[in-house]
């Protein structure tokens, strides 16, 4: 069982896990690299060469964080690591997946959808829950072989899970011989989340994985799962920096902010019973029903309340190239989920502090659910070799940890190779 809001596909160690990893500033490898290592791995593994690679990227949130399970809004782009999914046919009735992460195959029967879920090893569990649950929705699954290569670091908050979910989801329906529907593909792997790994997760990396658009962030209504897509500056640099503690311990956290917000919608419907979640109130409302709730869930609603409008205001400041507005938004977002929703962590906002302190950086904030993981900087392009040495070499130097900072130009949502 995942322990974070947004479940990781984990990595057990020892073995291939982030601390391995350069810390030093990187562009990601092409997907090439990665679906090349997907296919000789299918070869060793199965002894027979994969009939086609899918790609999923992992994902980070640019603004609108805690505001997707409130039915608001958010503005995620899919990045350029991610995980690369070979596959072919078996003609059995047997699911069957690889991991090269891992170094290990499980493999499950399709005409068995009744064997409990935790008698499967962690990670593999995502393969039966989208398999059970695409299979449930009315899709035809065919016996497939696959298998997984990433780079994505798992724990670090950039949806890794989706990414696993959505690149098996895309394998069946291709084995299967069914349509693809991206959004339906993002339901289906979030319903996987919630009932075969147990988190309660929001739609925003489901879509986001799905649905990305390359050079554009995705601004999301998470109600009606309208979507518009939003042009990043070529001048911008998107940088993410893991703060190498993992999001561990946080499922709890999490599922009480949940709760938190429930408890102040309960409070406001007793003024205003039309309201079905955070995303219909206002600053307003909200202080008529403040004496009605906690403390502690009028500061999460304040934040979800602010939060909200972000999404919206940071796309059109995009839109219009104007980074230095971009930015702010970014810090008042931070500041936001530190002082209200509590979700930072000192090692985020020591990170924030450092890219804010960098010459070329316009905002920095925490990124996805918090309580570890990563930041992430909008920094000018020029500046992004600099500014990466410097967080890396002085968080480093601060903490003794080891950071890892990723580049990442908006990539494209989950696709056929
Ligand atoms: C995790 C969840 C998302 C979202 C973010 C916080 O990433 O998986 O659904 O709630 O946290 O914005």
């Amino acid at each position: 069982m995942s322990t974070t809001g947004s479940a990781e596909f984990r990595t057990p160690s020892p073995g291939n896990n982030h601390h391995a990893l350069p810390s030093h500033p990187m562009t990601s490898p092409p997907p090439l690299d990665t679906a090349a290592a997907a296919r000789e791995e299918f070869q060793r593994q199965f002894g027979t060469s994969p009939i086609g690679v899918v790609f999923a990227p992992g994902r980070v949130n640019l603004i609108g964080e805690h505001t997707d399970y409130n039915d608001g809004f958010v503005l995620p782009m899919a990045i350029e690591d991610g995980m690369a999914a070979a596959y072919r046919p078996n003609g059995n009735r047997v699911l069957r997946i690889h991991a090269r992460e891992f170094g290990e195959t499980c493999e499950v029967s399709l005409e068995d959808p009744t064997r409990a879920i935790e008698e499967f090893a962690g990670w593999f569990r995502y393969g039966v829950g989208i398999a059970r649950t695409m299979a449930a929705a009315g899709h035809r699954l065919a016996g497939t072989d696959i298998a997984l290569a990433s780079t994505l670091p798992s724990d670090a908050g950039l949806s890794s899970s989706a990414a696993v979910e959505l690149s098996i989801a895309r394998v069946l329906a291709v084995t299967g011989g069914e349509p693809w529907d991206p959004r339906r593909a993002a339901q289906i792997a979030q319903q996987a989340e919630h009932e075969f790994i147990g988190v309660a997760c929001g739609i925003m990396d489901q879509m986001a994985v799905a649905c990305a658009q390359a050079g554009r962030a995705l601004l999301l209504d998470c109600r009606s799962l309208s979507t518009e897509d939003v042009p990043v500056p070529g001048n911008a640099g998107i940088v993410i920096v893991y703060s190498d503690v993992a999001r561990t311990l946080a499922a709890s956290a999490y599922n009480d902010r949940r709760a938190a917000c429930e408890r102040a919608v309960a409070a406001i419907r007793q003024f205003e019973p039309s309201v079905r979640a955070l995303r219909d109130v206002d600053a307003e409302l909200l202080d008529r029903a403040r004496t009605k709730m906690d403390a502690v869930a009028f500061r999460r609603a304040s934040h979800v309340i602010a939060e909200n409008a972000r999404p919206a205001q940071l796309a059109s400041a995009l839109t219009k190239g104007d980074l230095g507005t971009a930015g702010r938004l970014m810090n008042d977002s931070h500041a936001s989920l530190r002082d209200l929703y509590e979700v930072s962590s000192r090692e985020l906002d020591l990170l924030v502090t450092l890219a804010l302190g960098q010459p070329g950086c316009h905002g920095a904030r925490l990124t996805g659910a918090g309580f570890g993981g990563c930041i992430v900087a909008l920094v000018d392009l020029t500046a992004v070799a600099p500014f990466s040495d410097a967080i890396a070499d002085r968080y480093r130097a601060a903490t003794g940890l080891q950071p890892r900072v990723i580049v990442s130009r908006p990539a494209e949502g989950v696709r056929l190779l």
